[in-house]
């Protein structure tokens, strides 16, 4: 699919990309650096790339997934705790040659979906605290010390780089599910939760009631 829109007063067409599934061969392999990341066809890339990702809608992209064997990804995440605060639209980050440094052995679980696995949603673990360098499209510097959400995010997006998909990532399989079966998932978490809850109440009474016919017995002594 492709449509037209004027930046800066000239025309661009922009394009829609496929995007890969897993099984492409293009999701296995290990992509080049880029040479000139100001080059024009890099920019052209990055906006294609956009205008794909905002269309599936996804968080973010990796050049491999739509065919192209360079080191660049894109993704939308807020980079301060006040920009997530606010629910803004978080700003695009553009990032070439990226180099990831985990600083230090922390690491985390939580879901995560990509478009090459469409339908698909796991649950794996990634470094909790990362800093990542790169370059943007104008080749200045990215220099980022990143957690959470946003650390997983580049992780993830940096892997298809490197010819990894998120399951590989994973340690336990059976936190590979479709999508349409999350909520039984969201219910089993609701109800360990609960239980938890009900056993602290459940000790919080009977050490209660310990306590009463301690004091009872010492009463009538
Ligand atoms: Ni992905």
């Amino acid at each position: 699919m492709l449509y037209r829109r004027a930046i800066r007063g000239h025309i661009v067409a922009m394009a829609i990309l496929k995007i890969a599934r897993m099984g492409h061969p293009i999701l296995r392999r290990r992509a080049e650096d880029v040479a000139d990341p100001s080059a024009p066809e890099i920019r052209a890339l990055a906006d294609d790339m956009l205008e794909t990702m905002l269309d599936a809608p996804g968080t973010g992209l990796a050049a491999t997934q739509v065919h192209v064997p360079l080191r660049l990804v894109i993704f939308r995440v807020p980079l301060t705790e006040a920009e997530d605060m606010a629910g803004d639209e978080p700003p695009l980050t553009v990032l070439i040659n990226p180099v990831l440094e985990p600083l230090d052995d922390g690491m985390e679980e939580a879901w995560e979906g990509c478009l090459s696995l469409p339908g698909l949603r796991g649950l794996v673990p990634r470094h909790s605290h990362l800093r990542y360098r790169g370059v943007d499209l104008a080749g200045a510097p990215i220099d980022r010390t990143v957690e959470g959400f946003h650390a997983r995010v580049v992780q993830h997006e940096c892997d298809h780089l490197d010819g990894i998909l998120y399951p590989q990532r994973m340690t336990d399989l059976t936190g590979l599910i479709f999508e349409s079966e999350m909520r039984h998932r969201i219910a089993d978490a609701r109800a360990a939760e609960q239980a938890l809850v009900d056993r602290a109440l459940v000790e919080q009474a009977m050490k209660e009631l310990a306590a009463e016919a301690a004091a009872e017995k010492a009463a009538g002594a």
